[in-house]
């Protein structure tokens, strides 16, 4: 027994002296723990005090520590050794027998971590095809002039890579005008110079002959088998070197060129066996100074009912990537959407895909059209080509002079962006992950505009949810990139959590919450304007597909932020689940945000909708006051003291919605908490958390007789008679003061229709017939109910015929407002009892 740490010590030396600081992990005889110290503590203090061992700093993560601990022979293992947590049992241990003056530096532990390793993540390969799918035949007649200006080209920039000519993503002399745009970028001389790319994946073949003369070395590691090189080993091992080949294979007489084909490559591998959380937050960060771009063509899997988020080291490594990677400029990880699209799978339910930190990039076929697999969501940023309409992507394979003709899925999208992101980096290095963000969705061009996908935005742009902005042009994302005036530092705001406590009326009804954003709370928040929009829920249901929410800005842009999944039977509802959007970039963010949620199907599965907290990021007013955000915290989501309650009012689909009463938003910008960020969240106990109501009953109950003075047919609760009295005195109170309020809310409301009609939200879900009516593009594809509304109203003047589509099956009357107010009066008491309570 006592040799094996003796071993572990002399081969962690060893390989100490080879690489830079990584130690190899061996969990099948070691266990690893991961700490967060306080600042100053020296983990070897606290490795001797809990016998463990000081493996060094987890990757670039401040503070972050990996201890080892031999595991003991196989034999003398209980059936619990899994489970064991020497770190948290020594914390508790402590907690136990705290002296009050007793200083331990266990204390100076912020977190700990037990290691397990789990599947890795999925690669979003080509999925087959739904059942009675047939690809397009394609007529495939080159158009004359465009083959003369290829040859001109290729002999212009000195091309004589033999499948360039099969690289249509990069020039497509058949479908004219879908490609990348990329030829005049490389005509000018941007060819993605000094800009370095990593592939985050199954590996590199950094022997191929056409990735060679490109690849960066330094920052390539093998997270899989602790090397340090990213060599590919399993004979699945090639999807990293596919993607690799489509950003940077080299300018040579091997297979194609990448699009920004030189550029450094690096390869990070992480996909080819389990892994650990530790080791994933280590490769996110890996060599973050130099790899300035991650390409991540993976996720949970794709399979329309997974709903996975990164642990919280992964999390707090992109946090670390954006605010310290490339000398503060940021990290910029891109993200291929997902490839679930056949089944309903949707980007918002993968927990990479909808970072504000990462870009998530979708496919688009070589005819422009939207692939059968393509997730789309509220959080895709753009696409670009891939697989579909009867081709895929050409490029380079494992081997020294292999090629590939069937690369595709999302998978192949994310580095092609990538690598066009690259291109720009070679002239703007000083580009902040921001303003890549800023840059992509400006120069992204919308495409299929008839399909009825896309609404405007109020800053001029179109977003869909299943193109994002549009399809990446490299040409106008390096125009715009030339002269582009850095953003300045992000800064956000948070509202309160927002209890909501309601059952989910089932059909297309909805239930309706609002919240409203003063110019005062963002001003103090020191946000100008917005760019992502995120929103953290608790929903129970007890079938997750059912449900869909949107989220409408003030100024009417909706984000469908959750949709139905047909395949998520999971009875877990969404557990303090933060859904994102890209759809309000730009948007000044004041005034009333409505979320709608809907159970659409009518059955026996139903639910509740908890709370709700909206978060609004964007670019600061005032950049010397920018602060950094935080490093998350399990904890986020799970404070209970607060206690907001948001308006709910169903949403009946024949009628416009009421205007938000706002008189339940005061009060809650000042937040009880000591962490101004992190608003924290209302107790889940529906009445009696009342802290008021608690110490004063408890007061009552001090002084009390003992004897009842009720009539015997009221409860008396098991409670003194001064608590008796005080609940009852309480409740007639209660009950005076509601029916006042409620005549005044009935009185202010209807005053305040009657000044601004405009107030009411005259958006509405159509129903099926008129959903297929409108989209002949999506011939016999039904489409969820409700997915489209008039989106456009009080909008822009120009309004196209779309516009007019749309506006044209909603009826504009609104006769049942009496009916909504009184129910509103009603809500409105409804809370205030349990408030007092
Ligand atoms: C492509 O690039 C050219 C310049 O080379 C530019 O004029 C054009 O607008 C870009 N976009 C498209 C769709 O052709
Ligand atoms: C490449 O980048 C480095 C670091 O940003 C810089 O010092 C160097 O001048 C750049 N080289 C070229 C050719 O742009």
């Amino acid at each position: 027994m006592k040799f094996v740490p003796f071993v572990g010590l002399v081969i962690g030396s060893l390989a100490g002296l080879g690489s830079a600081a990584l130690q190899p992990r061996n969990f099948d005889t070691h266990d690893y723990y991961v700490l967060h110290l306080e600042r100053g503590v020296r983990p070897d203090h606290v490795a001797s005090r809990l016998g463990l061992r000081n493996e060094g700093p987890l990757g670039e993560l401040p503070y972050h520590y990996v201890l080892s601990d031999p595991k003991p022979r196989t034999e003398s293992r209980s059936d619990e050794y899994e489970d064991h947590d020497i770190v948290k049992r020594a914390i508790q241990e402590h907690r136990r027998k705290r002296s009050p003056d007793a200083v331990d530096i266990l204390d100076s532990i912020k977190f700990s971590q037990k290691q397990k390793r789990r599947a890795p993540m999925q690669k979003r390969v080509i999925p087959s095809p739904p059942p009675g799918f047939y690809p397009q035949v394609r007529e495939n007649k080159a158009d004359a002039q465009a083959l003369e200006k290829q040859k001109s080209l290729m002999d212009t920039l000195g091309i004589k890579d033999p499948i360039f000519h099969e690289q249509w993503h990069l020039f497509n002399p058949v479908q004219l005008g879908h490609d990348v745009n990329v030829t005049d970028v490389w005509l000018s001389g941007i060819t993605g110079k000094n800009a370095t790319v990593a592939i985050v994946d199954d590996g590199l073949d950094m022997d191929s002959n056409d990735l060679k003369p490109n690849y960066y070395a330094a920052g390539s590691y093998d997270f899989n088998d602790h090397r340090p090189e990213p060599k590919p080993t399993l004979s699945d091992d090639k999807h990293g070197t596919r993607c690799a080949g489509e950003v940077s294979a080299a300018k040579n007489d091997v297979c194609g060129v990448g699009v920004a084909y030189d550029s450094k490559i690096a390869g990070i591998r992480i996909l080819s066996k389990q892994i650990s959380d530790a080791d994933e937050a280590e490769a996110m960060n890996y060599d973050f100074q130099h790899n300035q771009i991650y390409s991540c063509s993976w996720g949970p899997p794709d399979d329309g009912k997974s709903m996975d988020a990164p642990g919280i080291l992964i999390k707090r490594a992109m946090l670390n990537g954006v605010q310290n990677g490339r000398d503060s400029l940021g990290s910029i990880y891109v993200f291929a959407s997902g490839n679930g699209a056949a089944s309903e799978d949707n980007c918002n339910f993968d927990g990479y895909t909808n970072s504000i930190y990462s870009i998530t990039v979708g496919a688009v076929d070589r005819e422009g059209n939207h692939p059968y697999y393509s997730e789309k969501c509220s959080a895709q940023l753009v696409v670009t080509y891939s697989s579909g309409g009867g081709d895929a992507i050409h490029t380079t394979d494992v081997g020294e002079n292999s090629c590939y003709n069937g690369h595709g899925g999302t998978s192949a999208a994310a580095p092609l962006a990538a690598g066009i992101f690259a291109l720009a980096l070679e002239i703007r290095p000083d580009l902040s992950w921001r303003d890549m963000q800023y840059i992509a969705l400006e120069s992204a061009v919308p495409i299929n505009l008839d399909s009825g996908e896309w609404q405007p935005t109020t800053i001029g742009k179109q977003f869909s949810h299943t193109f994002g902005y549009g399809k990446v042009d490299s040409y106008a994302l390096v125009q715009i990139a030339k002269d582009w005036k850095k953003v300045k530092p992000q800064a956000w705001y948070f509202s309160p959590w927002l209890h909501v406590r309601k059952e989910i009326p089932q059909g297309n009804e909805g239930l309706s919450v609002t919240f409203d954003v003063t110019e005062d709370m963002l001003k103090e928040a020191n946000v100008e304007r917005l760019e992502h929009v995120t929103v953290t829920m608790n929903v129970q249901h007890t079938r997750r597909g059912d449900l869909s929410v949107d989220l409408i800005s003030p100024s009417k842009v909706v984000s469908h932020i959750s949709a139905t999944r047909k395949l998520d039977t999971s009875d877990e509802g969404y557990d303090d689940w933060t859904f994102m959007s890209v759809a309000h970039w730009g948007e000044s963010g004041v005034g009333t945000w409505t979320l709608v949620i809907r159970d659409t199907n009518v059955n026996d599965n139903t639910g509740t909708f908890t709370d709700w907290h909206l978060k609004l990021w964007g670019e600061s007013i005032d950049a010397s006051k920018a602060t950094l955000l935080p490093m998350p915290e399990e904890t986020d989501d799970d404070d209970h003291d607060h206690d907001a309650t948001s308006t709910a009012t169903p949403a009946v689909s024949t009628t416009s919605l009421p205007p938000p009463a706002d008189a339940t938003n005061s009060g809650v910008t000042s937040l009880p908490t000591d962490h101004p960020d992190r608003p924290v969240k209302p107790s889940n106990t529906a009445v009696g958390s009342g802290p008021t109501g608690t110490s004063e009953a408890e007061a009552a109950e001090t002084t009390g007789t003992g004897s009842s003075w009720l009539p015997s047919f009221l409860p008396t609760f098991g409670v003194s008679s001064s608590t008796q009295a005080w609940i009852y005195g309480s409740l007639v109170l209660i009950v005076i003061f509601c029916a006042g309020l409620g005549a005044w809310l009935w009185f202010v409301r209807r005053k305040r229709l009657r000044n601004n009609p405009r107030d009411a939200y005259d958006f509405q879900p159509l129903n099926e017939e008129e959903m297929e009516g409108l989209n002949p593009g999506e011939k016999g594809q039904r489409r969820r109910g409700g997915e489209l509304y008039d989106a456009f109203a009080g909008g822009s003047e120009d309004e196209d015929d779309n516009d007019r589509d749309h506006r044209s099956l909603v009826s504009e009357e609104s006769d049942d407002d009496d009916e909504e107010e009184h129910g509103q009066g009603e809500r409105q008491g409804e809370r205030l009892l349990r408030n007092n309570q």
